[in-house]
């Protein structure tokens, strides 16, 4: 395993982690506040435990940063990792995944000030939690490698199932006079359903990489182009790098890193994602495709929308506006070395 795979597997395991902790320390937030208690387990204790699983979400998180950072594939920058919709990829669900990050840190920092912020606004503020919870399930969907895998789809609904069935036990208890929140309970219902038609349209289904990259939704919401130069059209240049197979059966990922000699020159990555079938055929269901010309250059980010044999025909945009095709030629030797071709024309 080499290092862009083990930081592939870190920063999807502490994701899924966090995620984790989110879900239990959300759980144990509603328990808290139905006031259920046993002897054996005091208010106290559901409390600390409460807080310590929101601060380990946290420092997962953090690990999920940094695991994205020095992943040498994905090429974040830090200002990519902290600021919202500053993303390469997937601006948009990513940019939920750093918004929450930030909201669970100010939800945990906020007990420090209860005191002098009172009660009822440290409990009104609280109440972000669920906005915190609700875009974790968005990002981790919209944005992880593994959202189409059966035991992801398992981990995700079980989590939203479980905060649901608290929440509506929440919410239909009778308080103090009698009164169920009846309207809440309805709009968390509306939620739900809306999230669960999301989930079934956008993530769950193949080729959701060009439409979280570029399509509906999150076009509209890219900052405006900072790049002013286009790429130059048409192109054709060598390519050489490496090749490298990483995963299960069940969810493969071929990655081709390649620099480029001649113009536009700099460097392409093609991440190809599937399951493996008799025969070692990879049957793809998701792909990525970025090619990063050398000095100012516009990053072009697509995805392969045909595969015969050792040619690839992919689609590409650059934020000044340029739609590429390029047809990607490749040899792969027992090594693991990568030579081909690249050829570039506008759409
Ligand atoms: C600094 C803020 C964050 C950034 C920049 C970020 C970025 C990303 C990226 C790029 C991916 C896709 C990784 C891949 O599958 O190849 C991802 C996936 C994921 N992230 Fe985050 N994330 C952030 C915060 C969070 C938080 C706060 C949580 C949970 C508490 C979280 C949970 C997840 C999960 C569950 C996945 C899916 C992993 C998978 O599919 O295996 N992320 N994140």
């Amino acid at each position: 395993m080499d290092w862009s795979q083990v930081a592939w597997y870190a920063a999807r395991a502490s994701g899924l982690v966090a995620f984790a902790l989110l879900t239990t320390s959300v759980c144990l937030g509603i328990v808290l506040s139905l006031k259920w208690r046993t002897l054996a387990l005091p208010r106290f204790v559901t409390n600390e435990v409460h807080r310590f699983a929101t601060i380990l979400a946290l420092v997962f998180t953090l690990f999920h940063g940094v695991a994205l950072y020095i992943d040498p594939f994905m090429k974040f920058t830090p200002a990519e990792i902290a600021v919202p919709l500053a993303a390469h990829y997937r601006p948009l669900w990513v940019g939920l995944g750093v918004t929450a990050a930030y909201l669970m840190a100010a939800l945990y920092a906020s007990s420090w000030i209860q005191r002098w912020i009172g009660f009822a606004w440290w409990r009104r503020f609280h109440y972000l939690a669920f906005a915190a919870y609700l875009a974790v399930v968005v990002h981790g969907l919209g944005s992880g490698s593994d959202s189409q895998a059966t035991w992801a789809f398992y981990i995700y609904a079980g989590s939203v199932f479980l905060v649901a069935a608290l929440l509506a036990a929440r919410l239909l208890s009778p308080d103090r006079e009698g009164r169920r929140a009846f309207a809440p309970a309805t709009v968390a219902g509306v939620g739900l359903l809306l999230l669960g038609g999301w989930a079934f349209s956008g993530p769950l289904q193949p080729g959701w990489n060009q439409t979280a990259n570029y399509g509906h939704g999150t076009g509209s919401r890219l900052p405006a182009p900072v790049v002013a130069s286009s790429l130059p059209l048409p192109f054709q240049s060598t390519l050489q790098g490496r090749y490298q197979r990483q995963g299960s059966a069940a969810q493969t990922a071929l990655q081709y890193d390649t620099t480029l000699s001649g113009a536009p020159g700099g460097s392409m990555q093609v991440r190809l994602i599937g399951q493996t079938q008799t025969g070692n055929r990879l049957v793809v269901n998701d792909s990525t495709v970025v090619l990063r010309p050398s000095g100012s250059g516009p990053v072009c980010t697509g995805s392969v929308t045909q595969i015969q044999r050792s040619t690839m025909v992919a689609q590409c945009a650059t934020q000044s506006g340029d739609q590429v095709q390029l047809q990607i030629v490749v040899q792969v030797d027992a090594d693991g070395n990568v030579t081909g071709t690249v050829d570039g024309s506008r759409l």
